[in-house]
């Protein structure tokens, strides 16, 4: 897939903005308020009791600050965080040396924990239930399991597909918790934030204009918020204005809700070629020329939610607003009823 200015995976330059403009404390860290109040009570009473945090799994879709939260828990626990992710952990052999290392208390954040391997992961179920790792010795007959004890540390996973992870894996985690897309407000505080920690200027109806397109994902929001500073540098005297958010956005194709180029071209491939659908996703996919799995984790959720896409049991269907907001006029016998 090509990098899209408004996708949520995260890109190398994002890491590098990320380490900047990240929140170093739950008082700086905008938007999740019910992840936070709760979050707040289980440090707490952890702190008091002496003992580490529970294990705690985030799901929810890219972008919204799952690093971002496990960076300022770990912080406020006053622990170290040590961050890796499935693909990363190859053998059982690393999964082990990387939980002997940790400390009592100290932090794993292991990032799309749905993709780590089989065997892994049961290297973490007694490792998560009782602070152990069993090692076999030799092999055949005369096999024997011997069990290390570990540090009390703290799992935090995050995920993308809740629904991938095992049932085993899944009950081991005391605290689980969805992080939810971002307001359009919040978004105008998180980027107002932002453009104070690069020392450029904004009205509110810069900020805000960046915040409507940025699909509810602060990391999006981030990104647009990089290319308009530069545009009303070059063009417009270095203030972000209202102005300048929307002929920056435009010229990025992102429009009024965010959507850019591909979004547009599936819809209308779904409009045009199809009819409005039903569609199937498979079919669907070749005809954009894209992975499925792509199409449903990365373009539909938002197109869901702004309520453009629909799925049916017999496909996808684009919707009487996706009709209007892209210019066509909706089949007088109703969408889908082909
Ligand atoms: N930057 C990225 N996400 C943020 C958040 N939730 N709060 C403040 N700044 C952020």
């Amino acid at each position: 897939m090509a990098d899209r200015i408004t996708g949520a995976s995260e890109t190398p330059e994002d890491t590098l903005a990320d380490a900047a403009l990240r929140p170093s404390g739950f008082s700086e860290y905008i938007g999740q308020e019910k992840v936070k109040a709760n979050m707040k009570v289980y440090i707490e009473a952890a702190k008091m009791r002496g003992e580490s945090l529970d294990h705690v799994l985030l799901y929810g879709p890219p972008g919204l600050g799952k690093t971002t939260l496990s960076v300022i828990i770990a912080r406020e626990m006053g622990k170290n965080i040590k961050i890796t992710s499935g693909p990363a952990i190859e053998r059982t052999g690393d999964m082990a040396a990387i939980l002997n290392d940790l400390s009592d208390g100290d932090i794993l954040f292991i990032d799309e924990i749905h993709r780590l391997n089989r065997a892994i992961e049961e290297v973490l179920y007694p490792a998560m239930e009782d602070y152990a790792i069993d090692i076999m010795i030799g092999k055949g007959p005369g096999a024997k399991s011997i069990r290390l004890s570990l540090p009390k540390f703290t799992l935090i996973g995050a995920t993308t597909r809740a629904g991938l992870l095992t049932a085993p894996l899944r009950d081991r985690f005391g605290v689980i918790h969805r992080l939810e897309p971002y307001t359009v407000s919040e978004l105008n505080r998180i980027v107002n934030r932002s453009a104070r920690v690069f020392g450029a200027p904004i009205t509110d109806g810069g900020a805000d204009e960046i915040a409507r397109r940025s699909r509810g994902t602060p990391r999006i929001a981030n990104r647009l918020l990089k290319r308009v500073r530069d545009f009303a540098q070059v063009r417009y005297g270095g203030v972000i204005t209202e102005e300048a958010a929307i002929m920056s956005l435009n010229q990025l194709e992102v429009d009024k809700h965010g959507l850019d180029a591909l979004d547009r071209r599936l819809i209308t491939m779904i409009i045009e070629k199809f009819g409005g659908g039903p569609v199937g996703l498979d079919t669907l996919a070749i005809s954009v020329g894209e992975e499925p799995d792509t199409i449903e984790d990365v373009y539909e959720p938002y197109l869901i939610q702004l309520g453009f896409i629909g799925r049916t049991p017999r496909g996808r269907i684009a919707s009487a607003s996706a009709y209007e907001h892209f210019g066509y006029t909706a089949p007088l016998w109703g969408i889908g009823a082909q």
